[in-house]
């Protein structure tokens, strides 16, 4: 037996129990005559004592011996602490160690396995067993589990059942690239791994699972930032006979049921809010409304004076900055600098001081009056002591600009706090988007959502305005979810194709299966699919999904530790029928 407590485990109630531990060793305190070492496993960390008095000289030289992250057995007797440690949970007691067995030797670890460390993410990366070992990693990963534990439990509660869908599959058009496998058996062929398992979750539906659940993998060949891994996971879910209504309900459901089990906090009716409104009030479709700071939009009493800058512009819009009427001339200028990077893209921005008199003092006073200004922070809601920020140009432009302005400011201001819990339903999303590149449309969520009611018949005439059934959950400014009601009729399917570009050869060569399928009885169905990493880093307070991820990928897509990607050999490619140009 190797061990017969966990190194988390002991208390006060043990003391004088002979016990059995196994764990890595933490730290060693050597004072001459006795030596103190901390044992550590999953659990937490156990003192052990080696007493040249009490236990024997050999012991104490064989535990002075100990390299750190050593893999050790001992055995010996639990005894009171003479100075206790609070910060533990195994503070009251040591171990008075009278038997040790060194089970593995460690080189020393590259990194301190401590929750402030001092190995770099590169570092930590390459060895990332190691980084799993500290209370940081370790913890996001338990944090994990139980939510992805109290997730499977509810929705099989409520009846949905966890089907399994293959990964090798044909692409389906998520609005990604698609990592692609070659085919030995079939020479010149590729499985596409999927973006999401969109298509057969639908299958599932026309073969009566009615609802549907899975945890699953999904992989996107996208540029990655920190809420974006190529290969993550999804709680993939789907519903037949269902109307928007029932999956808002049904999912709002799982949502608070998390928010209260995890996170112990109560949520009132998710507040919706339709994708225009979002775009007017945020700059945004998965605003973060945890504070205010709402768009105000500036045309109307900044255009028509002698600036020129305003009055070409497509959209002037502002926010008011609590508190920044304080800011010195400095700061300001920081800021402008901020919006004109190349990341943000402004080209400049005007600013309005609201002093706390009441008076006005902005960067265009020039142009302007008290009377104007005093409009302008009408519009944005700015209170004395608040600074205006504007910018102005081509609407989408600028609402992205202004967006990102906001966010910024909200985090230096500390209005973020992860401890609260905003969620927020995102509905109306536009069924298309246009390509501004290729002048041609595509689905803005993907080609199977089916379009509100009433409004196929606009898609020839004004298909910008054809709004979808098609809703996103948005979690404290990540979106967490996102599904739509599906189009589950053959014509209207073909018809959505044909106005994405397809010619009815490619739709049928693509998705032939699924129109088939739609010809035998496909019932009225949708869903939804949360982003499972996203969910859990968000839960957990943090936005960077690598962190809640055991052995993430990198920025570049590099699996740092088992360095992949990697060539593979010539005999292997011969095999594939794979020719490189080397
Ligand atoms: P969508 O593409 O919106 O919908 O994806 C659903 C959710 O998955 C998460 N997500 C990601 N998380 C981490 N890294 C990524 N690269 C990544 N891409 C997406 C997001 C997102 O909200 N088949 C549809 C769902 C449906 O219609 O039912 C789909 O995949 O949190």
């Amino acid at each position: 037996m190797y061990r017969s407590h966990s190194c988390g485990e002991l208390r006060e109630s043990n003391i004088n129990e002979v016990v059995t531990l196994s764990g890595w060793v933490h730290k060693t305190r050597d004072k001459g005559f006795v030596a103190w070492v901390d044992l550590r496993d999953r659990y937490g960390i156990t003192q052990l004592v080696f007493d040249e008095k009490r236990t024997s000289t050999e012991l104490l030289e064989k535990a002075r011996n100990l390299g750190r992250e050593f893999v050790v057995q001992v055995k010996g007797k639990v005894i009171e602490r003479a100075s206790k440690n609070n910060n533990i949970a195994t503070g009251d007691i040591e171990v008075l160690v009278q038997e040790l067995n060194i089970l593995n030797t460690s080189k020393t670890p590259p990194f301190t396995i401590e929750d402030q460390t001092d190995g770099g993410e590169d570092l930590r990366m390459k060895y990332r067993y190691l980084d799993i070992r500290r209370n940081p990693v370790k913890e996001n990963l338990i944090f994990r589990s139980q939510v992805t534990m109290e997730v499977r439990n509810y929705l099989s509660k409520e009846g949905f059942i966890e089907v399994e869908t293959p990964y090798l599959i044909k692409s389906t058009p998520e609005g990604a690239r698609d990592f692609v496998v070659p085919s030995r058996m079939n020479e010149g062929q590729f499985y596409a791994l999927p973006q999401s398992p969109q298509t057969f979750k639908q299958l599932l539906m026309v073969g009566g699972m009615d609802k549907y659940f899975q945890i699953v993998k999904c992989f996107r060949d996208e540029d990655l930032r920190a809420d974006r891994q190529p290969e993550f996971t999804q709680i993939d879910c789907e519903m037949a006979f269902v109307e928007q209504e029932d999956i808002l309900k049904a999912f709002e459901g799982l949502t608070r049921h998390l928010l209260k089990e995890i996170k112990g906090v109560e949520t009132t009716e998710f507040p919706r809010m339709t994708y225009d409104e979002a775009m007017a009030k945020y700059g945004n479709d998965k605003p973060d409304i945890r504070f205010g700071m709402e768009f105000g939009e500036l045309n109307s009493v900044a255009q028509h004076k002698d600036f020129n800058v305003f009055n070409s512009a497509e959209l002037v819009v502002g926010i008011a900055v609590p508190g920044g009427a304080s800011y010195t001339r400095k700061e300001i200028d920081k800021l402008v600098d901020w919006v004109r990077r190349p990341q943000v893209g402004a080209k400049g921005m005007v600013y309005v001081k609201c002093n706390e008199d009441g008076s006005f003092k902005s960067s265009v006073d020039k142009f302007y009056d008290q009377d104007d200004l005093g409009n302008w922070a009408k519009a944005t809601e700015a209170n004395p002591g608040d600074l205006i920020c504007v910018l102005s140009g081509n609407i989408n432009e600028t609402r992205a600009q202004l967006s990102a302005l906001r966010m910024e400011l909200a985090e230096r201001l500390g209005l973020r706090n992860n401890a609260e819990f905003a969620p927020l339903w995102v509905i109306d999303f536009p069924l298309l988007e246009l390509d501004e590149e290729t002048g041609r449309y595509h689905a803005m969520h993907h080609p199977f959502t089916s379009p509100k009611p009433g409004q196929l018949e606009l898609l020839d005439s004004e298909p910008s305005n054809v709004k979808a059934n098609a809703y996103d959950l948005v979690l404290n400014g990540n979106e967490i979810g996102g599904g739509s009601i599906r189009i589950h009729d053959k014509d209207i399917q073909s018809t959505m194709f044909k106005h994405l570009g397809f010619t009815p050869e490619e739709a049928k060569a693509q998705f032939g299966f699924l129109m088939d399928a739609f010809q035998y009885g496909a019932p009225p169905h949708g869903g939804i699919a949360f982003g499972l990493d996203r969910l859990v880093s968000i839960l957990g307070g943090q936005e960077t999904i690598r962190d809640f991820i055991a052995f993430p990928k990198n920025n570049s897509g590099r699996d740092v530790m088992i360095d992949a990607p990697a060539p593979i050999d010539r005999e292997q490619l011969k095999e594939l029928n794979l020719k490189l140009d080397l």
